[in-house]
This record gives structure tokens, C-alpha cells and sequence, in this order.
């Protein structure tokens, strides 16, 4: 089976993908520089699969050694990019650091991945790219519009990059997953989301409430234009997403091809909160609190293409997406560092 290059495979979303590719076959070699992730991932990922994974610690904007480890593997068939900064609030602070760090690392790919003619690459993109188009955002909706943040802006401009570099060679085959907001963990409860400090993404936030390391969640406006007031998302469970990239893989044609993986259901944040509490059995206190700038009131996707093309789509239900959150807080509930030494 071919080799796969996975960038910032030690992540969130990257060690479910590279679980999953293992499972279909795929060798995977990944390229990560830990800035947000754990070696202890990449442990977990040969535990649960039972194969072994190399994993390359240095930053991908370091094109010397990215040449050099394409010099050394030859065989890299395709590269699924995940690698990049992706903290909302964090890119309003310190845009440079945004834009240098996320577009640099995907130059530096493109460059040494048209040296090796390596031809494949799958790209994680952002429902944010869509901005303020109507709802639901089918991959023709107008993107690039009132994009809220540095963050949202990277993605779009880097769209636009692959798009361009794909079309400079009729040999490309690229692919832009469009994602729209993923939860959940590895069933098995040995890989999962690890955010770093104060988490400022809803689930982590209500799995630490629950567990008791946060006091009390702060769900950001109840006056919104939607059924309960609170703002409305499409819920993904991070191994349906992952098995997103598996299809996407197997379907790349000449060019480049968008899909959105999403649900195509929205879930409001109060519905999500008491998801968690029934399908758990635990408290999660919240209280309302102003809103939080750049939030959309709803968002949620038109997964229709992603079906069609590439024969794929959700199975796992929000049910799902709570009770493997909980399982893999309980076991870990300081993330990976409690077991470094494992
Ligand atoms: P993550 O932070 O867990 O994973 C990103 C990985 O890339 C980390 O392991 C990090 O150490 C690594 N990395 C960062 N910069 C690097 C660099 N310059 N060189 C080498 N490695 C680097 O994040 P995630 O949630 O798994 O997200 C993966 C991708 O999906 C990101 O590109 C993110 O923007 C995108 N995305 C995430 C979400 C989400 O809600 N999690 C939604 C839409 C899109
Ligand atoms: N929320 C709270 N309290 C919290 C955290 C979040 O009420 O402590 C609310 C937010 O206001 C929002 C909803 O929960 O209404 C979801 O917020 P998240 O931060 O979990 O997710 P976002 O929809 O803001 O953003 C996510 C990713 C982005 C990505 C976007 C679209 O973080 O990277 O989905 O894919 F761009």
C-alpha cells in the first residue's frame, strides 16, 4: 500500500486520520513539531493499530529537512496536511504569527512536494472559509466573505494557493476538506483532543467541567436568532472526519476538489450541554455569559457533494460524539501528560 506523509499527524484531528489510513493499509510517515501535540499520540496510535508509525519532530517550515526526508522516502505517495495554528483568539493577538506560520509551512510542502512530483495532497480547510454566506454552505456558496478572524483568513488565502499550485500541473491531484466542527475521541479512549491551558473550544471545555477541572462553563450568549437562543453548530465526530480523509484520498482527481465534511444537522450549544449531562450521567454547570466577537449564530453544512463523490458521510450521532469525548477525558483527565512515562 502506498506511503502516506501526514503533517501535524500528532494532532487532534491528525492521529484519528492516521489510525484510520493505517486500518485501510496506508504506511504513514508523520512530520510534526509537538508545538500543540504529544509524542504520547503517536504511542497511542501503535497501540490501538498495532503498527508502527516514524515520526519526524521539526517544523514544516524548515524546507531542508522537509527535502530530506522526501529524499529519504521516495516512495511518499501522497501527503494529507494538517500541520498549522489554530487557535481563533489567539490568531486576533498575534496575526503575524498566524499568517508566517501557516502559509509558510504550506509553501514550503508545495515546493518540496513538486520537487519530488509528488502529486497527491488532501488539505484541512475551515467551514469558516464560508464567513457570513446563507446557511447551509454547500461548497458553491461565495467564500471569502466576512471571514471573523487571521485564523479563518489563512485557510482561505492558503485555498487559494493550493488551488493555484494544482493547477500548474496537470498532474495534481489535491483535495480541500472543508471542516465544520469536530468532537469526540477514538472509541478506545486512548487518543483524544488535548488542548493546551484553558480550552476555547466548546467540548473540551464541558468534558473539563464535568470532570471537575473547570468550575463552570461560560456558554458565550442565550439572545441569538436561533430556537433557544444559544448559537448552532454542525457537530462532527473526529473518526467520521478521519475516515473523510480516507475517502478523500481514494478520489482525487486532476485539479482540485472542495468538500464540505460535516453533518448537515445543526446542534445548538444548550442541546449539546445536555447531551453530555444525559448520555454521561454527569453535571456540567453552566452560566450565560456575553457573547464572544466573531461567533456566527448558526452554521451548519450541505454534505450532499462529499456523499455523492466520495461516498461518504456521518454515522456517528451526537450520542456518540459525547459519550467517546467522556471516556477519553475520564482515562485521561490531564491529557496525555499523566502517561509520558508509559
Ligand atoms: P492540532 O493543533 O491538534 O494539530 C495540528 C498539529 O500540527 C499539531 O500536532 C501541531 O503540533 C502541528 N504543527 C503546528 N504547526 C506546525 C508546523 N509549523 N510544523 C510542523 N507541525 C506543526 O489541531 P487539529 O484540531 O488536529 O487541526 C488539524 C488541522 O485541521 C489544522 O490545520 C486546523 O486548522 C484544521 N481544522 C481544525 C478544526 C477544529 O475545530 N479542530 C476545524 C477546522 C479545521
Ligand atoms: N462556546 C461557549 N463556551 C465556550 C466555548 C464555546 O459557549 O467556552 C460556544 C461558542 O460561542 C460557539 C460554540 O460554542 O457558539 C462552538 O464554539 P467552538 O469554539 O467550539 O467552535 P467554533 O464554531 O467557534 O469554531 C470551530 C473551530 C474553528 C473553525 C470553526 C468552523 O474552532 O477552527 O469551528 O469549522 F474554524
Amino acid at each position: 500500500m502506498p506511503k502516506i506523509l501526514v503533517s501535524g499527524g500528532a494532532g487532534y484531528i491528525g492521529s484519528h486520520t492516521v489510525v484510520e489510513l493505517l486500518n485501510v493499509g496506508h504506511e504513514v510517515i508523520i512530520v510534526d513539531n509537538l508545538i500543540n501535540s504529544s509524542r504520547e499520540a503517536v504511542h497511542r496510535i501503535q497501540q490501538i493499530t498495532g503498527k508502527q508509525v516514524a515520526l519526524h519532530v521539526f517544523d514544516l517550515q524548515d524546507t531542508h529537512k522537509l527535502d530530506s526526508l522526501f529524499e529519504q522516502n521516495t516512495d511518499i505517495e501522497a501527503v494529507v496536511h494538517f500541520a498549522g495554528l489554530k487557535a481563533v483568539g489567539e490568531s486576533v493577538k498575534k496575526p503575524l504569527l498566524y499568517y508566517r506560520t501557516n502559509i509558510d509551512a504550506t509553501l514550503s510542502l508545495l515546493e518540496v512536494m513538486e520537487k519530488h512530483e509528488v502529486h497527491k495532497l488532501v488539505f484541512s480547510s475551515s467551514a469558516t472559509v464560508y464567513g457570513s454566506a446563507p446557511i447551509p454552505y454547500s461548497e458553491s456558496s461565495p467564500a471569502g466573505q466576512g471571514i471573523t478572524s487571521p485564523y479563518g483568513q489563512t485557510k482561505y488565502f492558503i485555498e487559494q494557493i493550493v488551488t493555484d499550485a494544482a493547477n500548474a500541473n496537470p498532474d495534481n491531484q489535491f483535495s480541500i476538506l472543508r471542516y465544520f466542527n469536530p468532537i469526540g475521541a477514538h472509541e478506545s479512549g486512548l487518543i483524544g483532543e488535548d488542548p493546551l491551558g484553558i480550552p476555547n473550544n466548546l467540548m473540551p471545555f464541558v468534558a473539563q467541567v464535568a470532570s471537575g477541572r473547570r468550575e463552570k462553563l461560560s456558554i458565550f450568549g442565550n439572545d441569538y436568532q436561533t430556537p433557544d437562543g444559544t448559537c448552532v453548530r454542525d457537530y462532527i465526530h473526529v473518526v467520521d472526519l478521519a475516515k473523510g480523509h480516507v475517502a478523500a484520498l481514494e478520489h482525487l482527481q486532476t485539479g482540485t476538489n472542495t468538500f464540505n465534511l460535516g453533518s448537515g444537522k445543526g446542534t445548538s450549544v444548550l442541546e449539546l450541554v445536555n447531551a453530555f449531562t444525559d448520555t454521561t450521567g454527569q453535571e456540567v454547570v453552566y452560566e450565560f455569559a456575553d457573547r464572544r466577537d466573531g461567533d456566527l449564530p448558526a452554521f451548519y453544512a450541505n454534505p450532499r457533494k462529499a456523499a455523492d463523490e466520495l461516498g461518504w458521510k456521518t454515522e456517528k450521532t451526537i450520542h456518540d460524539m459525547c459519550r467517546d469525548t467522556w471516556n477519553w477525558q475520564s482515562k485521561n483527565p490531564n491529557g496525555y501528560t499523566d502517561n509520558k512515562e508509559i
